[in-house]
């Protein structure tokens, strides 16, 4: 027997599942046809829990639920009143932005109201017919925008009403890493070979492409993904675009929500085209009949939901760029800020 390398050999024990905070980015909130003008509702995500509203006129609102006068949670009992969200116990008004706008029994506002957002409110915007938030742990406002995308964006031509959710038990990152982790296609997916991929880093965005050609994705900070998958329909000869957009939200430090909708160019019914992008589609997410390879529906979640995170792996030369990778992921990551007591 050899050395006893106790480091390697007992380095489990102390290793984290998700030893990250969440990290910056736009995340997904929810489809905008789940919220109409008026509406307020609860949700969680970012490891606490949000009022979501959307005002009457049809602004988005995302806002902490406990009420800066005496702490009141706005998520029960709060109404949206016009373009406020309104505090049940003494009907102070904030607007989507976090601003005091009125308190009906104040004669003066307090001096601090007028100097800007008293609530935390999240810059929220709605693209491709879904919500969107900023999350930043010291309230910055947002670096990068999100991308146009033209399968989602620009109707015309495009279609697909598919969209997919899954929970998982794990942090965001971990499940990024799969982009990069070409090893695992062949063994955990049983694609036919381990695929060549080049990964491209710029400022938020990265660029993975996997198998030449035959999936380039694009991610835009940790919380969207745009994927195209090309293939050549064997029926017709020609290269078909089937898109994935991925948008993952992170629950809580440790839980994801991982959300998908898919695009294609829209083939008329019938048509060798259609049937094909279809199949196309029903591969990426593993549904596909007959295939070899398993999508990550029914072996991803085995893996993401058990493991550990170590960061200091030991690699081979087959292993995809898992070091770049992080290096990338880790500009997401910023400390909460260390507040001083105002009152004292
Ligand atoms: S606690 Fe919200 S208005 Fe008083
Ligand atoms: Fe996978």
């Amino acid at each position: 027997m050899g050395a006893i390398n106790l480091k390697m050999l007992l380095e489990s024990q102390s290793l984290e599942r998700a030893p990250f905070p969440v990290p910056v980015g736009w995340y997904f909130i929810d489809y905008s046809e789940n919220l109409k003008p008026g509406e307020l509702r609860n949700i969680f995500v970012f490891g606490q829990e949000w009022v979501l509203f959307r005002s009457e006129s049809g602004k988005p609102g995302v806002t902490d639920p406990y009420c800066p006068h005496l702490g009141a949670h706005m998520g029960h009992g709060g109404k949206v009143c016009g373009e406020h969200l309104r505090c049940p116990f003494h009907h102070w008004e904030y607007d989507t932005e976090g601003n005091c706008k009125a308190i009906p029994y104040a004669k003066v506002m307090p001096p601090i109201t007028k100097k800007g957002p008293i609530l935390r409110a999240l810059p929220t915007v709605e693209k491709y017919g879904m919500i969107w938030s900023w999350y930043h742990p010291a309230c910055e406002e947002p670096s990068f925008e999100l991308p146009y995308v033209p399968e989602i964006e620009d109707a015309t031509g495009y279609t697909g009403s598919r969209r997919g959710s899954w929970s998982a038990n794990t942090c965001i990152q971990e499940i990024a890493e799969n982009g990069v982790d070409v090893a695992h296609l062949k063994f955990l997916h049983n694609a036919p070979i381990i695929p060549p991929v080049e990964a491209t880093y710029n400022g938020p965005t990265m660029r993975i492409n996997i198998g030449q050609g035959y999936i380039v994705g694009d991610s835009y900070g940790p919380g969207l993904n745009v994927m195209r998958f090309t293939q050549k329909d064997p029926v017709t000869g020609k290269a078909i675009t089937a898109t994935m957009l991925s948008y993952t939200v992170p629950v809580s430090h440790d839980k994801s929500q991982m959300n998908m909708s898919f695009r294609h160019v829209d083939f008329p019914a019938g048509t060798p085209e259609l049937a094909f992008t279809k199949k196309q589609i029903d591969h990426m997410i593993g549904a596909a009949e007959g295939e070899e390879s398993a999508g990550f529906e029914s072996v991803d979640f085995i893996v993401w939901n058990n493991k550990r995170y170590r960061p200091n792996p030991l690699l081979c030369d087959g292993d995809g760029p898992i070091f770049p990778f992080r290096k990338w992921f880790k500009q997401f990551y910023v400390e909460k800020p260390k507040l001083d007591d105002a009152s004292a």
